[in-house]
């Protein structure tokens, strides 16, 4: 496939990498063509690794996924362009983080609503899924890095965008048994709460390398 990668922070790079050793050509995106770090990963990543502005990426793309702080995640795919995002798959793997005031960082929108919602409400032509945003970068490419059964959410509001992030998700390592759909968008907000639980298991176990696994009687 050919896929826009949004972003060149950590997660960006992780997941551009992970997508072009799987044989997908990636465009990486970032506010001007030419970010260093998009130009050294494009220049270490292969024949398969390019990279440019928002805009650029996501026009190439078939599918894109954003990877950019979440408190701007919005301005970047303006940046990026309705025009080249209609009617496309855009995986959401952002976290709405305010760090303005310091750590622990707050959200920039929570409760009833989410920054998956507020993508999905501002580009209504695309199909927002949200996933990957409870795990570190590492984690989201290689989920065997934490060992036994643990979990991964997906949500949004079209099956066939989830479908597509599910075959993604099992190309990365992780077992259909372990991606459990949430169901419709709205379900973003607890997957992005989370992480005000996920930064206290950091600190308490002081690995960022952590997942938790969801059980009922059945599984
Ligand atoms: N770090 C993790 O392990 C982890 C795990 C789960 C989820 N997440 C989430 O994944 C996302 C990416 O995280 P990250 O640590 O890789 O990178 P990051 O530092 O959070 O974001 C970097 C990207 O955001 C863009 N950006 C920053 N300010 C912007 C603005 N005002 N307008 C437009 N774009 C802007 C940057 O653009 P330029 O390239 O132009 O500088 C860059 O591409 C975040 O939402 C984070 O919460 C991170």
């Amino acid at each position: 496939m050919h896929i826009g990668v949004l972003g060149t922070g950590t997660v960006g790079r992780t997941l551009a990498q992970a997508l072009v050793d799987r044989g997908h050509e990636v465009r990486m995106g970032a506010r001007v063509a030419g970010n260093e770090k998009a130009v050294e990963w494009a220049g270490a990543g292969g024949p398969l690794a390019s990279e440019g502005s928002f805009a650029d990426a996501a026009a190439f793309a078939e599918l894109v996924i954003n990877a950019t702080a979440g408190a701007a995640s919005l301005e970047a795919l303006e940046m990026a362009g309705a025009e080249q995002l209609a009617g496309k798959v855009l995986i959401d793997v952002a976290n709405p983080l305010d760090m303005s005031k310091g750590m622990p960082p707050t959200l920039t929108v929570c409760n009833d609503d989410s920054l998956g919602e507020s993508i999905q409400r501002a580009f209504a032509d695309v199909r927002v899924v949200k996933t990957l945003n409870t795990v570190t970068a590492s984690v989201m490419v290689a989920p065997q890095l934490v060992p036994g059964q643990h979990t991964i959410f997906v949500c949004g509001d079209d099956d066939v965008a989830k479908a597509t992030a599910r075959r993604l998700l099992e190309e990365f390592g992780w077992p259909s048994e372990a991606i459990l759909d949430l169901g419709d968008i709205t379900a973003a907000r607890g997957v992005e709460m989370y992480l005000a639980l996920w930064l206290r298991l950091w600190g308490a176990t002081g690995s960022g390398v952590l997942n938790i696994g969801v059980r009922t009687p059945e599984s």
